[in-house]
């Protein structure tokens, strides 16, 4: 075949992306090149999310377009992969209704998709691959990165939490640690090919338990010479440990920042997502973390309208986020997911109570964001500029250590870099500011 054209459409979490990464560098290792447009690709990957329903509502979206390209072009294969995969009635819905979808596979054999590509371009058919668990660790994975300072890294895979709404631990199997040298050995040739900020991934990476804890791993990355930062996604409260409170202190490029989700106020409704911590052990965490370093950013995951969350629990949820005056927070409907514990609750919320609760929420929280982002105006954070700003050409776009999008005028060399700017004005959802010159 003389195209080899890859096209990828990643929906979901950071761990897909970074799954998108490693899809596209062994596509790379065979030879495909990337394309931004789907009907020019000889390969299409869609690498779906099932979290919450309206991800699985775009994924079958994307696929009804492909349908049409796929008719002008029978040689344009299709693959569909990712968390949806990991779901039997997913499968047989693709199945049934999608038909000439030519590739499913799952999240625990990625490392597979060359073989499978290649036996169905050379046999002309269709092909099933998903597996039930993750088995052991695959090392070495080429991957193609998206951005050239900054790197997403995985140190644990797969979840044994089994919050009662959540669909993940059922599509990443259960958790497995990386050992520390690996980790290390990446992170170290990932700082030699120019990148200044890793983020270590994995659903609850507080649970790392490779050779060292969490805080050892740590402790362990903050030694490499020429990484800048190093930031953590995602936490969970009940594994946070003095420990990891005391790296805090001590590794200087752990980033200002802790994204650490709650989900919720109501130590009820808490105790009914199987969440094992309780409100009160959840403010207590963010005091320690305030007492090790003051203007740390916290921001958050919380959920609105859980099975049987009242009015009254709904108000718990409000004040602990003006409690914990949360720099920003991903807020979520709940969404039933099919074979969780919570589809099962009697008790569901009502959709128009839920939109009416989710909005009062919102509005809290970009009144908190307005007022943490404002009381930086004047000053200086130091920002890794990530490229130019998608809407106006001039202006250049970076984060802050505390994860804040910042925007300013300055000259395209000190992309991927990091510098000092002053801030100029807070707005809701990022800051303006000046680029200060040596
Ligand atoms: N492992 C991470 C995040 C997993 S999914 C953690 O535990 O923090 C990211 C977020 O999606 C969750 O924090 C939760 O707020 C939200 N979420 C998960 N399942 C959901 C559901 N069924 N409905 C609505 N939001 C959900
Ligand atoms: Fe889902 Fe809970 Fe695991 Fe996070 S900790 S992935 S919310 S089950
Ligand atoms: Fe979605 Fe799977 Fe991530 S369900 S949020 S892509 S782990």
């Amino acid at each position: 075949m003389s195209n080899k054209t890859f096209h990828i459409q990643t929906f979901g979490c950071a761990m897909n992306e970074h799954d998108s990464e490693t899809i596209a560098g062994l596509l790379s290792e065979m030879g495909y090149e990337s394309t931004e447009q789907k009907k020019e690709a000889s390969v299409a990957i869609i690498n779906t999310c099932s979290v919450r329903d309206n991800a699985d509502k775009r994924f079958f979206g994307t696929l009804g377009q492909l349908k049409k390209i796929k008719e002008m072009n029978p040689d344009f294969t299709v693959c569909v992969c990712g968390c949806m995969m990991q779901q039997q009635h997913v499968i047989d819905t693709v199945k049934q209704k999608y038909p000439w979808v030519d590739i499913i596979f799952g999240t625990h054999n990625i490392h597979q998709f060359p073989k499978l590509l290649e036996s169905v371009l050379g046999e002309k058919q269709k092909m099933v691959d998903v597996w039930d668990d993750g088995g052991d660790i695959v090392e070495g994975l080429p991957v193609k990165r998206q951005f050239a300072h900054k790197a997403l890294v995985n140190i644990m895979f797969g979840c044994n939490n089994f919050c009662t709404y959540c669909i993940v631990p059922y599509t990443r199997g259960r958790e497995r640690s990386r050992h520390s040298e690996e980790i290390l050995a990446e992170v170290r040739e990932l700082v030699r090919d120019g990148v200044q900020e890793i983020t270590l991934l994995g659903q609850n990476v507080n649970s790392y338990q490779g050779d060292v804890d969490f805080a050892g791993l740590i402790r362990k990355l903050n030694e490499v010479e020429g990484l800048e930062r190093i930031r953590f996604m995602t936490s969970h409260p009940k594994d946070i440990s003095e420990e990891l409170i005391r790296a805090y202190q001590d590794c200087h490029k752990l980033c200002n920042h802790i994204h650490l989700p709650v989900q919720a106020g109501s130590n009820r409704v808490l105790e009914r997502m199987n969440r094992k911590y309780t409100r009160e052990h959840y403010l207590d965490l963010i005091r320690k973390f305030r007492e090790t370093r003051p203007d740390i950013a916290i921001t958050t995951d919380i959920i609105v309208g859980f099975p049987g969350e009242t009015e009254e629990d709904f108000q718990d949820t409000l004040s602990l986020v003006r409690e914990v005056e949360y720099d920003s927070a991903f807020t979520f409907l709940y969404s039933v997911r099919k074979g969780t514990p919570a589809e099962k609750y009697e008790d569901q919320v009502p959709e128009d109570i839920k939109h009416e609760r989710f909005n009062r929420l919102v509005d809290l929280m970009n009144e908190l964001s307005l007022k943490k982002n404002k009381a930086l105006e004047g000053q200086v954070a130091s920002v890794l500029v990530e490229g130019t700003s998608k809407t106006k050409e001039d202006t250049l776009t970076g984060r802050t250590e505390g994860f804040k999008t910042v925007n300013f005028k300055g000259p395209k060399d000190i992309i991927g870099t990091i510098v000092p700017v002053r801030i100029t004005e807070g707005k809701t959802f990022n800051l303006e500011g000046i680029f200060i010159e040596k």
